[in-house]
């Protein structure tokens, strides 16, 4: 699969988790990631809580000439995470890059987000960062290192109205730093993409959920976005900020940020138009 000038990350082996999608049109950001993975060269485990999802990603890559195995799992609950980095091992024989892209949403102020809902996001969305990286990053180590890659938001370094949400975002960030400083030693690089609104079927069915019109919606980001108005995310702009950090390109960056947005973390303020960023 991996075609010549397209072998950025051949030979490696990456766990996605969330690698499958929602139904619907367009590509979420997990499957964009592991789909661009595997057509560089990759191989790849696709962790999902719903494996159907992931197989879907599956016959695609495999479609193509790729290399990937499905996981069924929780990034929630520790001995599925330990399962994750086993799997890579037990298929593959190494673990070189793992994304950690899981992320649910609810939006709130701290008013009106129930604490059961506060502890779920945060357990979601950050503690899961930390439960899968304990496991992935021996192993990374035991072959000379290796990349994670954590999925933030826009939420992590602009008010969206997602309390709860931005929070566990922007504790990404802060853990990433700190795992970049704590791993680096061991050849373990980790670097965070923090992704505007962009268009994946989780956004367009929250959008419908929430009785909002996405068109409307995108109209608005277009008159605030510097680039809204050539162009709008989708998971291909997620997935390959993923594979450059994945990759050898990045050996020298660790630690670091990157706004995958259009431009919106240079804008101010925070418009309601981007409300859907984080997905459902
Ligand atoms: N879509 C956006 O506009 C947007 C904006 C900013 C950040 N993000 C971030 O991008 C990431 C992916 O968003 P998306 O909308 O493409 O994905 P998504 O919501 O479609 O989820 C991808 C997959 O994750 C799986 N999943 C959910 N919970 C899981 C769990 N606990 N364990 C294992 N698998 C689980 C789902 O089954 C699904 O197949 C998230 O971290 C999200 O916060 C998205």
């Amino acid at each position: 699969m991996a075609e010549p000038g397209r072998g950025r990350v051949a030979g490696k082996v990456a766990i996605v988790t969330g690698a499958g999608q929602v139904p619907g049109p367009g590509v979420g950001t997990g499957k964009a990631t592991a789909l661009l993975l595997a057509r560089h060269g990759a191989a790849v485990v696709l962790v999902d809580n719903t494996p159907d999802r992931a197989e879907v990603t599956r016959k695609e890559i495999e479609q193509a000439g790729g290399r990937a195995v499905v996981v069924a799992g929780d990034v929630t609950v520790a001995a599925d995470c330990e399962r994750f980095t086993q799997a890579a091992l037990d298929a593959f024989g190494r673990l070189d890059i793992l994304v950690n892209n899981v992320g649910v949403s609810r939006p709130g102020s701290v008013l009106d987000t129930a604490e059961d809902t506060w502890d779920d996001l945060l357990r979601i969305n950050l503690k899961s960062v930390y439960q899968v990286s304990r496991f992935a990053i021996p192993a990374m180590a035991a072959t000379g290192g290796g990349s994670i890659v954590n999925i933030s938001s826009i939420g992590a370094l602009r008010a969206i109205g997602f309390a709860a949400y931005s929070a566990a975002k922007g504790g990404m960030i802060s853990l990433s730093q700190e795992m970049a400083a704590a791993h680096g030693p061991l050849g373990v690089r980790v670097n965070v993409v923090v992704p505007g609104s962009v268009r994946t079927p989780r956004t367009q069915g929250a959008a419908e959920r929430l009785g909002q019109d996405l068109g409307e919606i995108q109209k608005t980001a277009a008159s605030v976005l510097p680039l809204g108005a050539v162009t709008h995310g989708t998971g291909w702009d997620v997935g390959y900020a993923a594979l450059f950090f994945a990759s050898d390109e990045s050996s020298w960056i660790s630690g670091q940020v990157l706004a995958t947005d259009g431009g919106a973390s240079v804008t101010l303020p925070a418009v309601a138009g981007l409300r859907l960023g984080g997905g459902r």
